[in-house]
């Protein structure tokens, strides 16, 4: 290597020696970065700069259709600038070696990976956590991942899914944060907030990715990969907020969705990732495609070929082609032919290395690929009591009518029953990135390990969990009869959720209703567990089961959580973030509807309803019960007029009127009854999660700012419209209590 040659690139971009602070503020830019970045981008060739807009796979895990074998050699040539799917200090420094030392200008790979809810240490999936409506529980278990995927070599991760989801046929509404644009913004920022920790450049944070922008949990008939044809309204009252507000919390980087939008695919459509992320948003960080879409632009019948699909996608905003190899191959030829302006790539090599000098990768390049931190970083003892925290806020109480639950923990012969119960490999749910399946506690094991010595624990499969296979199904009925008590374990498998899992039905797969059935038959006191990763369609358990408990994928204390539960030893507080529908046919169905100008009536035919099945969801959002009650008692409005720059203070007295201490998420509301554009019946405003012992009351207030009450008016413009407003306040969407003012 010519050494005076790298002195003078050490010399431009500050390679050695540099002791200034990594520290950069993630969304603003620094100028003393800047300067570095300029000063590196003019040594470069056109060739390696296209490089630095290419990210690849590495063939350590596989999360997409296409890999490419010869990654290794495409880093030693200079043509990719970041890899994705490989992890762990000592595989992360053997590739980092390649491109730092065998590159012509030493430029560090970036190494991101789909950390979604925990690395090794895995949380809940983001529905079943979104369901704690714990804002600061949900930090932590991203600051948590974050410190386990840096010290894994990871300077990036894939998330947060901040795609709002009404359709659960869609298997990635399981990533998601539910149905609810204002709950799914505040989540989205605490996530980014935890990834990103005390800022980029910091060694235990790592970039958020704020995906997939935009509108793809709208996809029709909830089919992955498919079409979102929706109102610039709908977009941008329901879809864009959680991106904004993760973008608005910082969020260094936005990976485009798989969707089109309105006919434009979101990897070639400028209108979003020009126009409203970077010049509405003022999103300085950079934009990747999701896998291969800049290649899909082809099938989806909007490029005809490999040049005019890359160059569409770098003209809409986009700066890093994953695992398409679309830039590699065609943006200098493009450029050359001079039908490509060049300063469009500097501009996308300027936000890429940007976020490479934030991380400080230039001054040590192997900083976070650090062996003696992973191993006394990863699953520490601390990580694992908050994935059980975690896991038991996640866990939400559907029904309790007859009070067998909570379980004593000397009830003399206890079956466990279900293909879940044992079904270790399930417990960690879909897109648990490095987590290790083996160490998770399933079911089982967490049932034997809480109760007394003298419970005998009884144990039958009951069925596979999607096949037809009826032969372990008279061992179960003979094992529920043998029981005093039976905990049913049913559901999906982990894998029937998340990417490429969408179903048509929204039954329990296989025989497993079949089995329910018939240890429901034996007449034992049942107590129905479900681990699945979107609503079910269980009417049937609804009736006749009178206890059944929701409790997504857990994570690896899945187990240890649920017991916690299914003994008392912690009450559960967690409700629903996506309504349960009754049937498929009633999907999509969500809280915030609009009221038609034929509301349901029962008594008369020609009103917006079903021949064949009630408008009513199964379990409305905001939903989920208690081992205690809360009584709410009148809305109370400290003005009941107010003028445009006013706010009205909103205040419930909550009492636990049980006879166990007990959180409750306490849930407002709002309706503005009459616009200039409909208004939806009801729009979660604020919550706040409460303590109350038994017989405490508290009196919970709320204050509703003119921000809360605006709207995108008839002409788009976003504000507040003078008349009068309902307020709600309660447990959930369905049982409320109101209160009116007006705005004047
Ligand atoms: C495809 C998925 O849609 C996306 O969420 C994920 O981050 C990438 N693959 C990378 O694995």
């Amino acid at each position: 290597m010519n050494r005076i040659y790298l002195i003078v690139i050490a010399a431009a971009i500050g390679l050695a020696g540099c002791q200034e602070k990594h520290t950069a503020s993630a969304s603003g830019s620094n100028s003393k970065i800047d300067h570095r970045v300029d000063s590196l981008l003019v040594l470069m060739t056109l060739e390696e700069k296209v490089g630095q807009l290419t990210l690849f796979t590495s063939d350590y895990d596989v999360t997409g259709p296409t890999i490419r074998e010869n990654y290794k050699e495409d880093i030693k040539a200079g043509k990719v600038g970041a890899i994705f799917n490989a992890f762990g200090a000592d595989y992360t420094r053997k590739l980092q070696e390649i491109a730092v030392k065998e590159t012509r200008l030493h430029i560090p790979l970036l190494f991101g990976y789909d950390v979604i809810h925990g690395h090794r240490t895995i949380f809940p999936i983001p529905l079943g956590e979104s369901a704690s409506w714990d804002l600061a529980a949900m930090e932590q278990s991203a600051r948590i991942a974050a410190e386990e995927a840096s010290a894994e070599g990871l300077h990036w991760t894939f998330a947060p899914m901040c795609d709002i989801a009404r359709d659960p046929r869609w298997g990635r509404m399981a990533e998601g944060a539910g149905e609810d644009t204002y709950l799914g913004s505040r989540i989205a920022e605490a996530r980014v907030k935890g990834f990103q920790g005390k800022g980029i450049g910091e060694l235990d944070a790592v970039l958020a990715c704020v995906k997939h922008f935009a509108a793809y949990g709208a996809v029709q008939a909830g089919r992955d990969y498919h079409t979102t044809d929706m109102s610039d309204r709908v977009l941008r009252e329901v879809y864009l907020p959680p991106y904004k507000a993760a973008v608005d919390a910082g969020a260094a980087t936005v990976m485009t969705s798989f969707n089109e939008l309105n006919g434009i695919p979101a990897s070639g459509n400028k209108y979003l990732m020009t126009d409203i992320l970077r010049k509405e948003w003022n999103f300085t960080g950079f934009v990747v495609t999701d896998y291969t879409s800049i290649m899909e632009m082809i099938p989806h019948g909007i490029a005809e070929d490999t040049a005019s699909a890359a160059a569409l996608a770098l003209e809409a905003g986009v700066d890093m082609d994953m695992q398409a190899g679309f830039y590699n191959d065609a943006l200098g030829k493009l450029v050359k032919e001079g039908k490509l302006k060049e300063s469009l790539i500097d501009d996308a090599v300027r936000r890429i290395l940007q976020k490479k000098f934030e991380l400080g990768l230039f001054e040590d390049p192997y900083r976070f690929s650090n062996e003696e931190r992973e191993k006394t970083t990863v699953m520490k003892k601390e990580f694992l009591d908050a994935a059980r925290d975690g896991a038991r806020k996640s866990i939400v109480l559907l029904k309790n009518d007859k009070n067998i639950l909570p379980l004593s923990k000397s009830i003399k012969r206890l079956a466990v029953i279900g293909p879940m119960a044992d079904a270790r490999r399930e417990m960690i749910g879909s897109w648990s990135a490095a987590g290790d399946w083996k160490k998770a506690v399933t079911i089982l094991e967490g049932i034997k390990a809480a109760v007394s010595p003298g419970t005998q624990v009884l144990y039958a499969k009951g069925s596979n969990i999607n096949d037809d296979s009826t032969k372990y199904l008279a061992q179960a009925i003979q094992t529920a009869k043998q029981a005093d008590v039976v905990v049913l374990t049913v559901g999906e498998a982990a894998l029937m959720t998340g990417e490429a899992a969408s179903r048509a039905s929204l039954n329990l797969p296989g025989i497993q209703q079949r089995l329910v059935e018939e240890i429901q038959k034996t007449g034992k006191p049942v107590v129905v567990v479900l681990s699945n990763g979107r609503p079910l369609t269980i009417n049937w358990i609804d009736q006749h089961i009178s206890s059944v408990v929701e409790t997504w994928f857990l994570g690896t204390q899945a187990g240890h959580a649920i017991a916690d539960v299914l003994f008392g030893d912690y009450n559960p507080a967690g409700k629903l973030t996506v309504t349960f529908p009754r049937s498929v046919g009633q999907i999509p169905l969500f809280y915030n509807m609009k009221n038609t100008g034929r509301p349901m009536d029962p008594n008369n035919k020609y009103t917006s309803k079903y021949l064949d099945e009630s408008n009513e969801p199964l379990y409305p959002f905001g939903y989920g019960l208690s081992y205690t009650t809360f009584s709410y008692g009148d809305v109370v409005l400290d003005k009941n007029k107010i003028s445009q720059q006013e706010e009205v203070k909103v205040t419930c007295k909550v009492t636990n009127s049980g006879k166990l201490a007990g959180e409750e998420v306490v849930q407002l509301y709002i309706r503005d009854l009459v616009g200039s554009v409909t208004r939806p019946v009801k729009e979660l405003r604020n919550f706040q999660k409460i303590l109350l012992q038994p017989g405490e009351s508290k009196d919970v207030t709320f204050t509703l700012t003119q921000q809360d009450l605006s709207f995108y008016r008839k002409d788009m413009s976003f504000g507040v419209e003078p008349g009068k407003f309902e307020v709600y306040i309660g447990g959930n969407s369905r049982d409320v209590k109101k209160a009116a003012f007006v705005l004047q």
